[in-house]
């Protein structure tokens, strides 16, 4: 129970809200040690316009800029490697990570090689660098990823046979600070509110019946939940929606605060194994196992699900709290249909074929199954799979 576990809570990102808020980037920058900006994106943030408007931003700021803008989906060992190549000798001292969960990691792993060189690979595990990494400033541009509150950075190791997630974590990879503007991501696609979005939810869900969690966790994870409950649907129908959209993201930044600190369960598991083996796009993929581990898992606690229901403004008057938790669990999976995002692993290519494989991975990834509320065997994450496909 999370209110007896020995935890320590950790929070050190400088967190601005609301819409207009890219205007504290400068000043937050100059407060850190004097040197070259590494600014850290992708092309679709760029083609979005989202970019031109973070680098007006930093037009009073004379140091030099230099612009990777080209991370992919699931970054790698290999990719982040080469990006911390061509910029090795070019006196970064500070990261701006504009994008989703795959920028803002990246950024963070290419912090710990800018001042410890080598490989990523070296310092997948806890604070395993010598040096302390660049500051990193994180704008996120989805409303899911979690990453800018948080002290991970997840890697595909791809220079493997078996290609898995694996993550660097470090106490001073909680970036230095996380601008949570609403007004950047006005009219970003409507899919990606949704996919993103049903990320978020499923981290404050997975925190918040997390084993490894604590009261304080709980606060950020299931009003988290709330909120997501309330401004998705808006969102997802109106991008434009400025009230909905910077609730998205302050509730993303609150998961992944609680994520960092409560740890996620059995959905990561089984959703790292598929995004490091098929490069599947990690939000959907999360959706699309949400509701199946959560039939499995509610029976490890049916006062917390039925928390879950009621924050998802289910109507559980009259309801025992296993109908409730049940109610809640139906609910996510109406919730993911509304959004538009497919029921089933199948329809975005993932075959039978690979379950064993896949069941592996996620049976083995003990960071996942250690927070698991239920204690998962391989045949049951084989089954959750299963039904999924
Ligand atoms: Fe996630």
């Amino acid at each position: 129970m999370g209110e007896l576990n020995n935890t320590e809570f950790m929070s050190k990102t400088t967190v601005y809200t609301g819409s207009g808020s890219l205007k504290f980037l400068s000043t937050t920058l100059e407060k850190f040690e004097d040197g070259n900006i590494l600014v850290v994106t992708d092309k679709g943030i760029e083609a979005s316009g989202i970019l031109n408007k973070v680098i007006n931003s930093l037009e009073g700021v004379s140091t030099e800029k230099h612009i990777f803008n080209d991370v992919k989906p699931n970054p790698s060992v290999t990719a982040t490697n080469a990006i911390y190549e061509l910029y090795k000798d070019k006196g970064i001292k500070k990261i701006v990570a504009v994008g989703g969960g795959s920028v803002i990691d990246t950024a963070k792993a290419l912090a710990v090689l800018f001042t410890n060189g080598g490989s990523i690979s070296d310092y997948f595990g806890f604070d395993l660098y010598q040096n302390q990494p660049l500051p990193v400033f994180a704008i996120p541009t989805t409303v899911g990823t979690g990453s800018e509150g948080g002290h991970a950075a997840v890697i595909t190791e791809d220079d493997k046979e078996l290609k898995t997630k694996k993550l660097v974590f470090g106490e001073a990879l909680f970036p230095k600070a996380a601008i949570l503007d609403g007004d950047l991501l006005l009219g970003m696609p409507s899919s990606l509110v949704s996919t993103t979005g049903m990320d978020a939810l499923t981290h404050a869900i997975e925190g918040y019946v997390s084993r490894n969690g604590s009261i304080l966790t709980d606060a950020l994870n299931l009003h988290a939940v709330k909120v997501i409950g309330e401004a998705i649907l808006e969102a997802v129908a109106d991008t434009t929606n400025v009230s909905a959209m910077n609730k998205m993201v302050q509730a993303s930044a609150s998961t992944g605060i609680g994520m960092s600190n409560g740890g996620l369960g059995l959905v990561h598991g089984i959703s790292h194994a598929i995004g490091a083996q098929f490069d599947a796009p990690h939000g959907i993929v999360n959706a699309i196992l949400l509701p199946y581990v959560l039939e499995y898992n509610w029976i490890s606690n049916p006062k917390k699900f039925a928390d879950i229901a009621q924050a998802l403004r289910v109507n559980t008057w009259g309801m025992s709290v296993e109908d409730a938790a049940k109610a809640g669990v139906k609910r996510v999976k109406e919730l993911t249909l509304e959004v538009g995002i497919p029921a089933k692993l199948n329809d975005i290519g993932i075959e039978k074929s690979s379950i064993d494989v896949l069941t592996d991975i996620a049976f083995n990834d003990e960071l996942y199954m250690n927070a698991n509320p239920r204690n998962a065997t391989r045949k049951d994450i084989y089954t959750i799979l299963s039904k999924a496909l």
